[in-house]
């Protein structure tokens, strides 16, 4: 991350739902949801000051209030923080327009716009350095991914020129997406409309292209993810805790597990593939955990399987049972010898009874 830029100005998208992710996100904005330790938007923020970020306005709406709680002034991140706030969601360029009032950068300046759900090991320096060089109003940063049909699909002409802007399409014509993180020439912010729901990605992007605007594509194959799924979720901070995404804030060595304050993990349990055990979270000996998120005070008792799936705060796993790509929400109890597979997802504060079966492993 050598190649930093002075000095520059971004603004973070944090006020989307989150739907993909309840419950998690019931009770808080998937902005803030604990990743490898620490709040996700520690690692955004963490790598955009390693570029030469120092200075972030957050576009908020969901659950706006529990942001600067958080992240106060940024100077824990030798950042400084603003806080905008749309009393009903904007949308991607609505925020944007109203997170601007907050920028102190002049119209020829780049400001960097970040999607407040990405991983992404690209060089924000290079990105921003390409912008200026090709004098581009917008350049979007591109990865690859299997099936764009759920991103922003971004075919380029050989110079790197953005052809076209497709959103979502059932057609995609590239497998190169948009990856969420943006140079805009700060007059190009200005002419979004203001106070109206704007989406970058369906009408300002499109609209620039078909005007002749130069949209530029900055693509690459680092490391990419975005965290809006349970699935993407758990492998993000399982990501981040195995060193495969490097993080300024990841709270401990990179390694098998994250052990937070107080946890206790039996020497007889395993506990693998990037998970982090929250604070004060025991493990019993004979678990099995593999590549999850366990949250703080929850206990995985013995011979329980929890495998790619999020515990909640305070929830139980009880002797026997296989928890595998699954969530569950704050202090749920997921009594013995239940099995839950494939995108299950058990409610905050659910109990779900034992199961009348013994198994070898019970006690
Ligand atoms: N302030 C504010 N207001 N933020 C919003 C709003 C809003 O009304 N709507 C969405 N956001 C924020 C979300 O919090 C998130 O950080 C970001 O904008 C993108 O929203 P998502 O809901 O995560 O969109 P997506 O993942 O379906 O698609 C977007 O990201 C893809 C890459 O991950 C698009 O930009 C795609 O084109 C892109 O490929
Ligand atoms: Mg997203």
């Amino acid at each position: 991350m050598e190649s930093s830029l002075p000095d520059l100005e971004a603004i973070l998208l944090v006020g989307g739902q989150g739907t993909r992710l309840r419950p998690l996100t019931l009770g808080t904005p998937k902005p803030l949801l604990p990743t490898a330790g620490v709040p996700f938007l520690a690692h955004q923020l963490a790598r955009a000051h390693a570029f030469g970020v120092r200075r972030i306005v957050f576009a908020t709406s969901y659950k706006a209030a529990m942001f600067e709680p958080v992240f106060g002034d940024g100077s824990d991140f030798g950042l400084s923080l603003e806080y905008m706030t749309e009393e009903t969601p904007l949308g991607t360029g609505g925020a944007i327009r109203n997170a601007a009032q907050a920028l102190t950068s002049g119209p020829d300046a780049p400001v960097l716009i970040l999607n407040g759900d990405i991983l992404s090991g690209h060089d924000i320096g290079d990105q921003v350095r390409t912008h200026l060089a090709r004098q581009a109003a917008v350049t979007l940063h591109l990865t690859e991914v299997d099936d764009p049909t759920r991103f922003g699909c971004v075919p380029t002409d050989g110079d790197g020129r953005v052809t076209a802007f497709l959103e979502k399409t059932p057609n995609p014509v590239t497998n190169r997406i948009n990856a969420g993180c943006y140079v805009f020439t700060r007059s190009v912010i200005d002419s979004i409309p203001a106070g109206e729901v704007v989406s970058v990605e369906r009408e300002t992007f499109p609209g620039l292209i078909e005007s002749g605007d130069l949209v530029l594509g900055y693509a690459d194959r680092t490391y990419w993810l975005d965290v809006g799924t349970p699935a993407a979720f758990v492998k993000g901070s399982a990501d981040l805790v195995l060193g495969r995404l490097a993080s300024p804030a990841l709270p401990g060595p990179t390694g098998e597990y994250l052990a937070l304050p107080g946890a206790v993990v039996s020497p007889e349990a395993k506990v693998r593939a990037g998970s982090t055990v929250g604070a004060r979270a025991v493990v019993e000996a004979g678990a099995t955990v593999d590549g999850s998120v366990l949250g703080d005070d929850c206990v995985v008792h013995t011979g329980a399987t929890v495998t790619d799936s999020v515990i909640g705060r305070g929830a139980r796993v009880c002797a026997g049972a296989v928890v595998h790509d699954a969530v569950i929400g704050d202090g749920a109890v997921v009594g013995h010898g239940n099995e839950l597979r494939a995108g299950v997802r058990i409610w905050p504060g659910v109990e779900l009874p034992d199961c009348a079966v013994r198994y070898s492993s019970d006690v």
